[in-house]
């Protein structure tokens, strides 16, 4: 074994570098900031592939660069190839981040397996080969049989963590799609610092980094986010890859969302909605439909909020319930909607609307798990709220989409014309948008109430 490359543990604060690591920079004092990272790449570059070795880039007249490296690779999962801004863009690289068990290796897998025109190397340093076949199996078993046929036999899966190892077998396989499952079980020869920690996941994203832009292989990147924020991993590697997707969804629900923070190739804007079966994940055709239910009546509480996620309209049902409070503070409990945003709302309806909400309880919750952060569902909120309150329910064909302000106005929210197409699709007969919503066609089927206050709807709903 060669010798060990040169490294130095760096202060990530101020940049200091010493030789040990030490619990506190001695220069600017800051507590666990030395991370090690590597000084002298002599060593390391013994270790590379020689496709990677012998490159080095001229100046090129930027007319003489050509838009794109290549077409962009088809994936059979359209959702994915959508969010991706198209399909994989070839040598690029993708950080999947997510809650463990949330379901990223189950997509990654079966993008693996249903993609039979990508010869694809999984490698897995967190399960093992029995783990993955019998994950695959699951997987299969409604698709062709639990033969693994078609793209089975382009799937090729490696259990290994090593780095060097990994770029020696890629450079036999010649794979057009690499997965790692997961950044974290990683480790480079080259630092000695454990699998997971700051320095090998940064140095390892690098290595692979600079193997997918020089062979022009793309390369996915699981990588864990834990829910008390990012342990050593994704928040680092934000800045070095191509694409950032974030897979979430509540565990004990079935949907999951694929949300592209950072995109080099496409828009952020996109959304992809799956959800997980006992075959895997399936792409959910109309998610309005499947969030709305198939409902006889709603019960006072329950109102419809025409939202958009990214660039889709998406409509949810808001439920609230307000109850007398049993002990002497009431309780304020919030599910998928900032806790502080429904304070706000309730302080302005026992304001400027005359409710007494301050001694009842209020909870409130999404359906389906998701969480809405636009403002835009405010006024479904304040109604769900009221209904509750009043225990009056209110009609089943109404959906609404306004923010709301410090006075009970109703203020603008953006692409007012998709929420109202999506409402009229889905057969709403009403749908409350802010007053002055400008460039409002009339829409077939759906009548639309321009309002100004929360008063007014009130006005309209409960008389
Ligand atoms: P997994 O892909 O292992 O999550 P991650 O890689 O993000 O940690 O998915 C874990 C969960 O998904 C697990 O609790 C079981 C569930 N699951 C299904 O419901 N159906 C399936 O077909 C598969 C493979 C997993
Ligand atoms: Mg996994």
């Amino acid at each position: 074994m060669a010798a060990k490359v040169r490294s130095r543990f760096v202060c990530q604060h101020c940049g200091s570098s010493y030789a040990q690591w030490l619990g506190q920079c001695t220069q600017c004092k800051a507590w666990n900031s030395l991370v090690e990272e590597v000084v002298d790449r002599v060593e390391e570059k013994r270790g590379t592939p020689a496709s990677v070795k012998g490159r080095s880039p001229k100046p090129v007249p930027i007319t003489e660069i050509p838009a794109q490296d290549g077409p962009r690779i088809p994936l059979s999962d359209r959702e994915l190839a959508r969010v991706l801004g198209g399909g994989l863009v070839p040598g690029s690289m993708v950080l999947l981040g997510g809650e463990p068990g949330i379901g990223k290796s189950t997509l990654l897998l079966q993008t693996a397996l249903r993609n039979a025109h990508l010869k694809t190397l999984y490698v897995s340093g967190e399960e093992s080969e029995h783990q993955v076949k019998m994950r695959a199996e699951r997987l299969e078993a409604t698709n062709s049989g639990s033969t693994l046929a078609g793209g089975g036999n382009t799937c090729f899966v490696l259990t290994e963590t090593n780095t060097q190892t990994i770029f020696k077998h890629i450079e036999a396989l010649q794979p057009g799609l690499v997965v790692i499952d997961s950044v974290q079980t990683l480790h480079t020869a080259v630092l000695d610092a454990s699998p997971g920690s700051v320095g090998q996941v940064r140095e390892c994203t690098a290595e692979l980094m600079r193997f997918a832009k020089t062979t022009g292989i793309p390369m996915v990147l699981i990588g864990h986010i834990t829910k008390d924020g990012f342990i050593a991993g994704p928040k680092v590697l934000e800045h070095m890859v191509d694409c950032v997707l974030q897979f979430e969804g509540d565990r004990d629900h079935a949907y999951r969302l694929l949300r592209p923070l950072k995109n080099r190739f496409g828009s952020t804007n996109e959304l992809g909605i799956y959800e997980m079966r006992g075959s895997g994940l399936a792409v959910v055709e109309d998610p309005s439909q499947v969030l709305l239910g198939r409902r006889e009546e709603r019960p006072s509480g329950v109102v419809v909020a025409a939202t958009m996620e990214g660039m889709r309209p998406l409509l949810i049902e808001v439920q609230a319930l307000v109850s007398s409070a049993v002990y002497g503070t009431p309780q304020r409990s919030s599910t998928g909607f900032d806790l502080r945003r429904l304070n706000m709302l309730l302080a302005v309806m026992e304001k400027r609307c005359g409710f007494r909400l301050g001694q009842k309880d209020v909870f409130l919750n999404l359906a389906g798990g998701f969480r809405v952060e636009e403002p835009a569902i405010d006024l479904a909120v304040v109604c769900a709220v009221l209904s509750s309150n009043a225990d009056i329910a209110v009609p089943m064909d109404v959906c609404f989409a306004g923010e709301v302000g410090l006075t009970g106005e109703i203020r603008p929210v953006t692409r007012t014309e998709q929420r109202i197409a999506e409402a009229a699709k889905l057969g709403f007969a009403r749908i409350f948008v802010p007053k002055g919503t400008k460039g409002i066609t009339p829409t077939h089927g759906i009548q639309v109430v321009q309002v100004g206050q929360v008063s007014e709807v009130l006005g309209h709903l409960f008389g």
